[in-house]
């Protein structure tokens, strides 16, 4: 009876999961009253956050016995904790509360997976200080880019209603170790400084703290002007600055624990400091004076370009580098991963690094807005640890993206990487069930850049489906090679920015409109004619590769040395030229481009195997997917390869697929 009665057990919670993916990777089975008895989870603390570690290991770690124990004079733990077996219990300190938190569900996940953890001595601590979401989502509900439905905060029902998904939010980032969010975005509304905005803000800041989640806010350079009714914005005058002192301490009253402000300036039209001739520290260094009492925090944003600019990847650069040390203390320069925009393979942005005295951040983009939206299955990991792991040569060797970034540039300055979320309020949240794994890595990667992405798309797949090995490995694989299967099929050897325009989802590399901006139309970034293909950005041409550190600025400027998969990124290349495979640069583009295709066809074969293993909606769903994937993976093919055709004049090899 008892045993038929633990059996019913293992089934019964099963059932308890929507097969709509809205469980995310928390998929936990709560444990039995049996279990629970001969269990205890001991903590010391009254504390809310604390409390909330014990409730989660009460409710579903079924192991040892479990110590939770703050002990605040483990300074070097910050957020993080130690994991250690005392005998028979497992003794778990954490400086700070949120530490607890952030091992129970270390313990959880490692019950997920099916870890050993009778030997457990671990001692974990995040690689960056701030580990933050941004969300670009719009007062009126739409999200910029965001491609799961509408946003998740009902700005109209709050701060009344509460909805239940906004505490599930946190648990999900707490579970991964976010620990930041903005919540508007970068193309601000003033509005969400307004008194009745505030109190919205802060109810929704009154859930997130519990989870050990900071609000940070958009803000629109324009506010004192637009809300304050004052003459200008200019960050130097007496009034401005006044206004804003005052706003700071306005939210602080409302929200005691808020993070501080990103800020989009002088870019696509944002209003910045540079309207009244000042510059991007004047505007950054005001806001940072007005936080600075409460601890705030400002991210100024270093994406910006103009139509007038001869090459787009340098501006950054350009207006960010000769600032370097003027900048307050509590300012952080956040920096896109590459000098474009989010492309599906870029180098890393030459700012980073280029700037020892300011603090600087990564801005990475976990909504696919440059890889198929949320129709494709593009599993993001790779791409983050590739501009993580890239190496600038700033501090000699070993200066990569990561060690910069999470190095204090001196003095109290706190490290920061940042993720545009791909979330919204679709019942999967991320709109395809795989876009999960990318919101998961991001977190993961922003706790510990060096794990590997294949330990996070194992984690992942274990707790989100089965840890089964006939389905685990071969989802592992497919995540893995899903990166260099959409590079192949939109934009393979360092072509970027060849999108239909302004959607950003299929291709339109013939793009071109009369009195458009030219840094708007994919022409600009590929440049074919009848000699060749690329963009030139050596010294020849527009020379962006001199704000690379040697021995980069050789290599890529040089088209042997220069990486092939970033070739016509730095180079306008002849199309008879010799690639490594001994092809032509045209046959080797025909093969990319007809290699994803094959790639994303061997992807619906995989995933049709492993039917058995998925609940029928999220095996369908996910089918469905991949059916359009592969669809776009031939429109991508076709069309590129028949327009650069028209300029290459050469047959498209007879071994691979026919243009349709
Ligand atoms: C891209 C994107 C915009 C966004 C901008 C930004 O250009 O298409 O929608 O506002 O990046 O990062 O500010």
């Amino acid at each position: 009876m008892r045993k038929l009665f633990f059996l019913l057990t293992l089934l019964i919670p099963r059932a308890l999961y929507a097969a709509d993916g809205s469980e995310l990777w928390l998929r936990y089975k709560p444990v039995d009253a049996e279990v629970a008895q001969r269990r205890t989870i001991r903590l010391q603390v009254n504390n809310e956050i604390a409390q909330l570690a014990k409730k989660e290991l009460d409710s579903y770690w079924s192991g040892s016995p479990v110590e939770l124990r703050l002990d605040r004079s483990v300074k070097r733990l910050k957020e993080g904790y130690q994991i250690k077996r005392r005998g028979s219990d497992l003794l778990v300190t954490a400086a700070k509360p949120v530490g607890l938190l952030y091992a129970a569900y270390h313990l959880l996940r490692l019950q997920e997976v099916g870890a050993d953890v009778q030997n457990i001595d671990i001692e974990e601590v995040p690689d960056f200080d701030i580990r933050i979401l941004n969300h670009w989502d719009n007062l009126d509900g739409t999200v910029e880019r965001g491609y799961a439905g509408y946003s998740l905060w009902k700005w109209d029902d709050l701060p009344k209603k509460i909805s239940p998904r906004y505490e599930r939010y946190a648990r999900a980032n707490a579970s991964i170790g976010i620990n930041a969010t903005v919540l508007n975005n970068v193309n601000a509304s003033p509005q969400i400084l307004t008194p009745d905005y505030l109190e919205k803000v802060k109810a929704l800041a009154d859930v997130f703290r519990k989870y050990g989640i900071r609000v940070y806010l958009s803000a629109n350079f324009s506010s004192p002007k637009v809300l304050g009714g004052l003459a200008d914005s200019d960050p130097l005058r007496k009034e401005v600055k006044a206004w804003w002192i005052a706003k700071v301490d306005e939210i602080y009253k409302h929200i005691p624990d808020f993070g501080g402000f990103l800020v989009k300036a002088n870019s696509e039209g944002q209003p910045g400091p540079q309207d009244y001739g000042r510059t991007h520290a004047d505007g950054a260094n005001m806001l940072a004076d007005a936080l600075k009492p409460y601890g705030g925090t400002v991210m100024w944003r270093a994406f910006v370009y103009n139509p007038t600019q001869e090459d787009r990847a340098k501006q950054a650069y350009q207006e960010f580098v000769p600032l370097d040390g003027k900048f307050r203390e509590n300012v952080i320069i956040q920096i896109k991963n590459g000098p474009i925009d989010f492309q599906p393979r870029e180098p890393f942005t030459p700012v980073f690094g280029a700037m020892d005295k300011t603090q600087q951040m990564v801005e990475f983009q976990i909504t696919q807005e440059y890889l198929g939206f949320s129709n494709h299955l593009v599993y993001l990991a790779p791409l983050f640890k590739e501009t993580l792991d890239a190496e600038t040569f700033s501090r000699g060797p070993g200066s990569t993206v990561a060690r910069i970034t999470t190095s204090s540039a001196g003095g109290s300055k706190k490290t920061a990487i940042s993720a545009v979320s791909n979330i919204g309020e679709d019942d999967s949240w991320t709109g395809h069930h795989f876009g999960q794994a990318n919101w998961y890595a991001f977190g993961r990667l922003a706790w510990n850049h060096q794990l590997t992405s294949e330990d996070i798309a194992e984690e992942w797949i274990c707790q989100t489906f089965t840890g089964a090995t006939a389905f685990r490995e071969p989802v592992r694989q497919m995540m893995m090679d899903s990166r260099e299967a959409v590079v192949d099929y939109m934009m393979p050897l360092g072509l970027h920015h060849i999108f239909a325009f302004d959607h950003h989802y299929g291709p339109e590399p013939w793009g071109d409109m009369e009195g458009g901006r030219p840094d708007w139309m994919p022409w600009y970034y590929h440049n074919a004619d009848t000699t060749g293909i690329g963009f030139n950005r050596t010294k020849s041409g527009s020379n962006a590769v001199s704000q690379y550190k040697e021995p980069l600025q050789t290599a890529y400027g040089n088209l042997t040395t220069c990486p092939e998969n970033l070739l016509l990124y730095f180079h306008h290349v002849s199309w008879s030229h010799t690639m490594k495979s001994g092809r032509s640069l045209w046959d080797e583009l025909c093969f990319r481009y007809d290699r994803g295709v094959k790639e994303v066809r061997e992807f619906q074969k995989t995933w049709d195997r492993l039917e058995s293993y998925v609940d029928q909606q999220r095996f369908e769903e996910v089918q469905s997917k991949l059916k359009i994937q592969t669809r776009d993976a031939v429109w991508w093919k076709d069309a590129c390869l028949l327009y650069f055709q028209i300029f290459a004049k050469m047959p498209i090899p007879y071994e691979l697929e026919r243009p349709i």
